[in-house]
Order: structure tokens, then C-alpha cells, then sequence
């Protein structure tokens, strides 16, 4: 057997999550598809994009906030921390924190091992003074810090973006009592979040005049043809976003045009006009529920920066006793 055939027959591992996500969302009522497959090459190109429209406040919103807090951060911090992110990606915002902190080490998190790597050797140039320890990993599901990371180092962890908006309630909850598990009893969060703030503005945020959200989230479809040999018509479908403001969320489908059968790996789907593919909910926060939901992981609000205009937040969490 010749390498060729070896690779011809391994199954890509990443291709069959996404088929049988794919697959098993579509099958599904109501049909959807998890908002962590948009992040393809094509799809986090289109959210760096994203973030630069003039109607997506919350990337510029969020720097502004870090840029000017990042003095009070370091002194909350305290010398020789170790800053941990969840879900670094490009660590653009973490500079803003390497830079004023006196970092101990700095360890990103995230499941791309590629963009990882390319990263941490990009910031040990930029900071040949600085330890970089990347653990690639889903952030959802680390259970522990490198081994060499001491226990007698405090542990700061930094979730940006508002990302944590994408989790639902129960993993949102979930996800800060691992967090609080990983920072131990000393340690602290820093965690941004997006305002509940008048629907228009948010609704505008993630129906931006040039499209690009849009693209964003069709770009699934596209990626499910390229990567599943689906046969998605592009054209038959539209992006939908709009404010739930009883369960303060954006929510965003995908909805088809007309009615139509879709094939993915020889399985069909038939959809109704106006059916529609659930990708995302984007949560926006009340300050004093995010507190509590944060008390009950075990941290207590400690700070609460925000704009002028009070669009988005970033907090200060300490932990506390730990949860029960
Ligand atoms: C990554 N995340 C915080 C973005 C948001 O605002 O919920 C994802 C996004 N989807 C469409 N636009 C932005």
C-alpha cells in the first residue's frame, strides 16, 4: 500500500464532525447547525471583516474599554500572573494586556493547533521576554493548565468578544465553573459582554450594510459543498438576524428561499419556503443577571468598566468560595 492510498482511505476527522453535525442538525426540528462550524478559514477571514463594519461596535468598543483600563487591569492582576484565553485566536486584544502586565506566562487556548503555533511564534518575536504556552484544546473542555505552570502563580483567565454570548445559558454557566476550577481559589476572570441596548442598533450590528455578515453566515453552506460535497444553492438562500428581546439574544438563521431538496453525502433534505437553518444566538447581558450567574460558578463582580455610550463590558470577576 503506497502513502497515497494510505491518505485516500483515512477518514479526515474534521470532515466527519462536520458531516455528522451537519447531518444530524438537518435532520433535527428545529433545524440548525453549531455556530463553531462558521469558523472555517473562509469564515474567520469574513469575521475579521466583520468586526471592522461600521455597524459591529463591539470589537472597537471592547479595545477602547481594554486600552483604557489596561493600567487598572495589571494593578488588579498583581506581578507575575499567568494570563490564560479562551479561544485566543490572533491574541489581538491580549497585547493590549501583555504590554501593561507583568506576565509570569501566557498561555492561549485554542482548538486550531495551526493558527496556534503561528501565533505564539509571532508573539515570542514580538516579546522575546515573554513564556507563551499554547494548549491547543477546545476551551469548553479544558480540564487543567500545562503541568508547569505553578500552582503558587496566580491565574488570570480573559475571555474577549462577548464570546461567551454564543453559549447557550446552561453552557455559559458551565463554562465559568470550569473556568473558576482552572483560575483556582486566587485567581480571577476578565470577561467581555455585550449591553442589552436598543434593538436597532444591535439589530444593524449583525445585518451590516456591506453584506458581510451575511456572507459570514452563508459561508456554511459553501463550506458544507466544498467539505461534504453538498449540493447548497447559495443563491436559494438569505441570512436572517434579528433581537429576541424576551430572551435578550440576537438570533440568526439561515432561510431558504424556496422550497427545495438538498443532498449532503447521499442523504436528502427537503425544506419548505421560508424554512429555516438556526446557526447562532448572540446573548446580551443585563450587568446585575450576569453577576449572579457569575456568583453561582463561584467569582464575585469585582469591577465593571464600560463606553459612554454603555454598549458593552468588560468585567472583573474574583473568585470566591467555590461552588457546590
Ligand atoms: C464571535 N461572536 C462574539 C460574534 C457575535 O457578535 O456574537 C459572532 C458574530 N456572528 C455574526 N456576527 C458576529
Amino acid at each position: 500500500m503506497n502513502d497515497h492510498a494510505t491518505v485516500e482511505r483515512s477518514p479526515d476527522p474534521g470532515r466527519e464532525v462536520f458531516l455528522q453535525a451537519v447531518l444530524g442538525g438537518l435532520s433535527e426540528r428545529p433545524r440548525s447547525i453549531p455556530a463553531r462550524f462558521l469558523y472555517d478559514s473562509r469564515g474567520s477571514a469574513l469575521f475579521d471583516t466583520i468586526c471592522a463594519q461600521p455597524e459591529y461596535y463591539l470589537t472597537r468598543t471592547e479595545t477602547g474599554i481594554l486600552e483604557a483600563r489596561a493600567a487598572e487591569i495589571a494593578g488588579l492582576a498583581g506581578p507575575g500572573c499567568a494570563l490564560v484565553e479562551f479561544g485566543s485566536g490572533s491574541s489581538t486584544k491580549s497585547r493590549l494586556l501583555i504590554e501593561a502586565m507583568d506576565l509570569a506566562v501566557y498561555v492561549p487556548i485554542d482548538i486550531s493547533r495551526l493558527h496556534l503555533d503561528q501565533t505564539a511564534a509571532q508573539l515570542r518575536l514580538d516579546y522575546p521576554e515573554l513564556r507563551v504556552q499554547p494548549v491547543a484544546a477546545n476551551f469548553m473542555k479544558v480540564e487543567a493548565l500545562p503541568a508547569d505552570i505553578d500552582d503558587a502563580i496566580r491565574r488570570v483567565g480573559f475571555f474577549p468578544g462577548s464570546t461567551i454570548g454564543n453559549l447557550t445559558p446552561e453552557e455559559s454557566d458551565a463554562f465559568l465553573r470550569r473556568a473558576r476550577r482552572l483560575v483556582g481559589a486566587d485567581g480571577a476572570m476578565l470577561i467581555g459582554i455585550d449591553l442589552r441596548k436598543d434593538p436597532t442598533l444591535l439589530t444593524a450590528a449583525y445585518n451590516d450594510a456591506a453584506g458581510v455578515t451575511a456572507r459570514f453566515t452563508l459561508n456554511l453552506l459553501r463550506r458544507a459543498n466544498r467539505e461534504l460535497g453538498a449540493d447548497f444553492d447559495p443563491g436559494a438562500w438569505q441570512h436572517e438576524a434579528f433581537y429576541n428581546a424576551r430572551l435578550g439574544r440576537m438570533e440568526i438563521y439561515i432561510r431558504s428561499l424556496r422550497g427545495q431538496t438538498v443532498s449532503v453525502a447521499g442523504r436528502s433534505f427537503a425544506f419548505q419556503p421560508d424554512e429555516r437553518i438556526h446557526t447562532e444566538y448572540s446573548y446580551k447581558y443585563d450587568p446585575h443577571e450576569f453577576a449572579e450567574s457569575a456568583h453561582r460558578a463561584g467569582f464575585r463582580l469585582a469591577e465593571l468598566w464600560t463606553d459612554p455610550a454603555e454598549l458593552f463590558a468588560v468585567v472583573w470577576l474574583e473568585a470566591g468560595p467555590a461552588p457546590r
